[in-house]
């Protein structure tokens, strides 16, 4: 007889392996060594889920899983179920792709967030290609706010694979959002994304110059711009029109870029109307962030935002991640 704990842990490990938490974190205590059922319920919630068979997680991270629950029980001294050995033997004769998906399991009732991304922490010259760790804070503080984004025009920039912002279009009532980056290779996954996760086969791609795609998720119309913050001027304002709520996560990380997206931020607030900025930061070096606050900290009251717990997203919290909102200082 399995029960509610059980049940629980069982759901743990699959929302950890479908996020790629690293294998040896995973806790596999809770599996009985006699009931050789768990081993292919495991497997069931894992590596044959229907998502996953569609939208593979990286194989050699599939493969790592697999020999971490093999291991666990021959050291238990248990029989090993013959779906572990079918299993390992099937990915093993799976062809090696570039292509690999991650899936965020939120709140029940709702559909699985699936994202391209890449593994590497930098591929094709850009930091854009993964989801970082001030993503997945600001995409947890989103939910656990959600109303705070009810009929809110919000403007993304450095949105990367598009965690954050998906998160904003599947659990809020924001009425439009724009999704922004400035790198080739990522606005392409960005839209891959946007249009995986609405599901449409119908799609405006490529309308113009700075937007790329219009698609519309759970009400929120959804739009993805090419927006270096370097280029953002009276003119491009004015062709966003209102924007209420600029987020931003993991954007402050190299000193040269600071002035332009203070400048960003500058614009989105005197001509598109913008009231307040949200940032979500990951510290990992103190001096480079306080550097960042003090020059945004010149025109706007920055406050800390506290950093909600995880419950829909994992994230290590070394280096620690900050969360902030800056307002301007004479509103
Ligand atoms: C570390 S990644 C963060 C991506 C995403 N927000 C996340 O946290 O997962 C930084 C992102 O900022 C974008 N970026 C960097 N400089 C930029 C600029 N000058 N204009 C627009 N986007 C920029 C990069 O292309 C990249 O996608």
């Amino acid at each position: 007889m399995q029960d509610d704990d059980y049940l629980e842990k069982l759901q743990q490990i699959k929302k950890q392996f479908l996020c790629y938490v690293p294998v040896k974190e995973i806790n596999l205590s809770f599996l009985d060594k006699l009931d050789i059922n768990s081993q292919e319920q495991v497997i069931e919630n894992t590596i044959r889920l229907d998502q996953i068979l569609k939208y593979p997680i990286n194989l050699e991270y599939q493969k790592a899983f697999l020999k971490h629950l093999l291991q666990y029980f021959e050291r238990q001294g248990s029989v090993i179920h013959d779906t572990l050995y079918e299993e390992y033997g099937r990915l093993v004769a799976l062809p090696c792709s570039n292509i690999n998906f991650k899936h965020y399991a939120t709140e029940s009732g709702k559909k699985d967030i699936i994202l391209k991304e890449n593994a590497n922490l930098i591929s094709d010259g850009t930091t854009g290609l993964r989801t970082w760790q001030a993503s997945l804070a600001l995409s947890e503080w989103i939910i656990s706010n959600s109303s705070y984004f009810n009929s809110k025009v919000v403007l993304e920039l450095g949105s990367g694979v598009g965690l954050t912002g998906l998160t904003l279009s599947t659990h809020t009532e924001a009425k439009t959002l724009y999704l922004t980056d400035c790198h080739s290779s990522v606005l392409t996954t960005l839209c891959d994304n946007v249009i995986l996760n609405s599901g449409h086969v119908y799609k405006n791609y490529n309308l113009g110059e700075q937007c790329l795609l219009e698609d519309c998720i759970n009400n929120c119309l959804v739009r993805v711009f090419n927006l270096p913050w370097e280029d953002i001027c009276e003119d491009l304002c004015q062709s966003l029109g209102r924007i209420d709520i600029v987020i931003a996560a993991d954007v402050v990380y190299d000193s040269s870029i600071f002035e332009p997206l203070v400048n960003a931020v500058d614009y989105l607030f005197k001509y598109c109307g913008a009231s307040e900025f949200i940032l979500s930061c990951t510290e990992r070096n103190p001096d480079t962030l306080t550097d960042f606050l003090l020059l945004l900290g010149k025109n706007y009251r920055i406050v800390d935002v506290e950093v909600p717990i995880q419950r829909h997203f994992l994230w290590s919290s070394i280096p620690p991640v900050k969360i902030f909102n800056a307002r301007l200082t004479s509103t």
